[in-house]
C-alpha cells in the first residue's frame, strides 16, 4: 500500500492548506500532521466530502481575465499563495473556469490518463479545439488543433525529424548558423539577445527541419518566409499586442496600418509562399529528401488520401511557430543569466575545455554541468507557462477535489517550476539543484506531458545546448544593464521583457 509523508516545512504541501487533499492513486495516505499525530485518510472517506475547488480570486471576472492576460506571473504567484495545489479561476477562453493543477504526483495522475491507450481508458482527453486561441496563426489542421486517433497519426508523422539520428546531423548546422549569426552583431553596441536568437531559431527549423536553401532559385523566398514569419509572431511581442489573440472581437481589419490588418495582410503573404513551396515540392521528382514536408507529401491517410495543402500549410504553420518562437526565448534566457552569474559562465566554460577543440556536438550535448544550466534556465522562466488544456470525461477527484466530465484542467508548469519545496528560493538562479537532485518528469516539466508532450523537445535542448556553448566559448559579452529582466506575456508564452540587452566586447 503507498503512502505518502508530507512535508510540513513546506508551504506547497496540502497538509499544510487545509482544504487540500491527496492524490487518487493513493488507497490511503498517512499525513504527518504534527509530531505525534498520524492520521489515516482512506480513498473512500475523501469521496464522501469532496470539496469545491478553491478560488482564490474576488474580483470581477473581467477583471481576473484582463490581468491573466496582462500579467500572467503576478496572477499565478498571487493565486497560489492562496491556493499553492489547485485552484479554479477565470481564464479568458474557457468558459466559467479553468482548473489550476500546481501539484506533481495529480499532474501526473492527469497526464498519464490524458487519452486512452489500449484497454486503459482515458479519464481526460486533450481535444484540440481547446488550442482554438491559436487558430489565426495555426489554422485549425494542424497537430495541435487535432484530437483523438487523426491526433495520433499526425504525431507519428511529424515526430521522426525530431528525434534520434536526424538530430545528430543538425549539429554541425546549428553551430555555424550560430556562429554567421553572432559574428554580425557590431561591437560595443546594446543590441537585443532575443533578435538574434530569433534569426538562429527560425533558420535552424528552415533549413534542417523543412529542408529549404537560402542560396539559389529558393534564397529570396527562404528570406521573404523569415521576415514574414518575424512579423507575425511579434504582433504578440507585448500583453497589450496579444489581447487581440484573447478578445476575439478585437480581432477587426480596419487597413492595413491596424496591428490586426497588417496582421491578416503578412499571413496571407505568408500562406503564398507556403502554398508555392507545396506545389513546387509536389512537381519534384527528387525522391532523397528526408525533411518534413517530404514525409508529410508522401503521407496516406486510411483511406489512401493524401494531405491537403491546407493541411499541409497548417502543420507547416505549427512547427514553424511552435518551434522557433520558444526556442529562440529559452537561449536568450539562458545567454542573461549566465552572464547575469559570471561563476556560472566561467564554471560552464571551464566545463567545455575540457573537450578540446572541434568538439563532437553530441560530446557538448552531454555536458553536465551545461545541461543543469540549459534545465535550470527553464525552470526559472519555463517558456511555456501551462500545459495544454485536458478535459475531464469522467467524474475523477484531484487531490480531494470532485471534477465533473466538461471540466477544463491545465498543468500550470509555471507554478511546479516555483514550488519552494521542490525549489527554494526558487526565484534564483541555480544550476546546482540539477547536480544536487534529479527531479521527475512532473516536478521539472518544461514541454508539457502525456498525449501532447512537446514534439520538438530533443530538438529543442539540442540547439539550446549548441548554442550557448558555441556563443560562450567564442564571443564575450556584458549585460548591458543592471536592472533586472523580468519575463512578460508574449502570446501565449513568457519571454524577457526586454529582450535581453547584451553588449559584445569580443
Ligand atoms: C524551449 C523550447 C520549447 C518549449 C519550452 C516547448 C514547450 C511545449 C509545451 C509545454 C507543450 C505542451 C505540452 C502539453 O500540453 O503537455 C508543447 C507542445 C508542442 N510543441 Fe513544444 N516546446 C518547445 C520547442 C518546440 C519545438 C522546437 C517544436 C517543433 C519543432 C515544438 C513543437 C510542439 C508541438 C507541435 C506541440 C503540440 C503537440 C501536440 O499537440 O500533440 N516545440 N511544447
Amino acid at each position: 500500500m503507498n503512502s505518502l509523508i508530507a512535508d510540513e516545512s513546506s508551504p506547497y504541501t496540502w497538509m499544510n492548506s487545509a482544504r487540500s487533499a491527496p492524490p487518487i492513486p493513493y488507497p490511503s495516505i498517512k499525513i504527518k500532521l504534527a509530531e505525534h499525530f498520524d492520521i489515516l485518510i482512506t480513498r473512500s472517506s475523501i469521496m464522501n466530502k469532496a470539496l469545491h475547488l478553491p478560488r482564490p480570486f474576488t474580483k470581477p471576472v473581467w477583471l481576473q481575465q484582463l490581468q491573466w492576460v496582462a500579467d500572467p506571473v503576478g496572477y499565478m504567484e498571487t493565486a497560489a499563495r492562496a491556493c499553492p495545489d489547485i485552484f479554479q479561476a477565470n481564464v479568458v477562453g474557457f468558459g466559467g473556469g479553468l482548473v489550476f493543477v500546481n501539484q506533481p504526483q495529480a499532474i501526473q495522475e492527469i497526464l498519464t490518463r490524458d487519452t486512452t491507450i489500449g484497454s486503459r481508458v482515458g479519464l481526460y482527453t486533450a481535444p484540440g479545439d481547446l488550442n482554438r486561441i491559436l487558430a489565426p496563426i495555426l489554422g485549425d489542421a494542424s497537430v495541435i488543433m487535432l484530437d483523438g486517433d487523426r491526433h495520433r497519426r499526425r504525431r507519428q508523422l511529424v515526430m521522426p525529424p525530431f528525434h534520434g539520428d536526424r538530430m545528430r546531423a543538425y549539429g554541425d548546422l546549428i553551430g555555424e548558423l550560430a556562429t554567421t549569426a553572432f559574428d554580425a552583431v557590431p561591437l560595443n553596441q546594446p543590441f537585443e539577445a532575443r533578435v538574434v536568437t530569433q534569426d538562429i531559431s527560425l533558420n535552424i527549423i528552415l533549413k534542417a527541419v523543412f529542408g529549404l536553401s537560402d542560396s539559389g532559385a529558393g534564397g529570396d523566398r527562404f528570406q521573404n518566409l523569415k521576415y514574414l514569419m518575424t512579423q507575425v509572431a511579434d504582433l504578440f511581442h507585448s500583453p497589450l499586442s496579444t489581447m487581440v489573440l484573447f478578445y476575439p472581437g478585437l480581432q477587426k481589419d480596419w487597413g492595413a496600418w491596424s496591428p490586426w490588418g497588417k496582421f491578416v495582410r503578412d499571413r496571407q503573404k505568408l500562406d503564398d509562399l507556403i502554398y508555392l513551396e507545396i506545389a513546387e515540392r509536389r512537381a519534384e521528382s527528387r525522391t532523397d529528401r528526408i525533411d518534413i514536408l517530404s514525409l508529410m507529401l508522401s503521407s496516406r491517410d486510411d483511406q489512401g488520401e493524401p494531405m491537403s495543402d491546407v493541411e499541409l500549410r497548417d502543420e507547416l504553420m505549427a512547427l514553424l511557430f511552435a518551434g522557433h518562437e520558444t526556442t529562440a526565448t529559452a537561449m536568450a534566457w539562458a545567454l542573461y543569466w549566465t552572464h547575469r552569474n559570471p561563476e556560472v559562465r566561467t564554471k560552464l566554460l571551464q566545463e567545455l575545455a575540457t573537450l578540446g577543440a572541434n568538439p563532437d556536438p553530441m560530446e557538448i550535448f552531454r555536458l553536465p554541468y551545461l545541461t543543469a544550466v540549459c534545465n535550470e534556465t527553464l525552470r526559472i522562466h519555463p517558456v511555456a507557462m501551462l500545459t495544454f488544456p485536458r478535459q475531464v470525461e469522467t467524474p475523477v477527484e484531484v487531490l480531494g477535489y470532485k471534477l465533473e466530465p466538461g471540466e477544463i484542467v491545465v498543468g500550470c508548469i509555471y507554478l511546479v517550476h516555483h514550488r519552494s519545496d521542490l525549489y527554494p528560493n526558487s526565484h534564483e538562479f541555480n544550476p546546482q539543484r540539477f547536480i544536487d537532485r534529479t527531479f521527475t518528469p512532473y516536478e521539472f516539466m518544461p514541454f508539457g506531458g502525456g498525449a501532447r508532450r512537446c514534439i520538438g523537445e530533443a530538438l529543442a535542448m539540442y540547439e539550446l545546448k549548441l548554442v550557448l556553448a558555441q556563443v560562450l566559448s567564442r564571443y564575450e559579452f556584458s549585460l548591458a544593464n543592471s536592472a533586472p529582466e523580468l519575463p512578460r506575456r508574449r502570446g501565449v508564452t513568457l519571454a524577457p521583457a526586454n529582450g535581453v540587452r547584451l553588449v559584445r566586447s569580443r
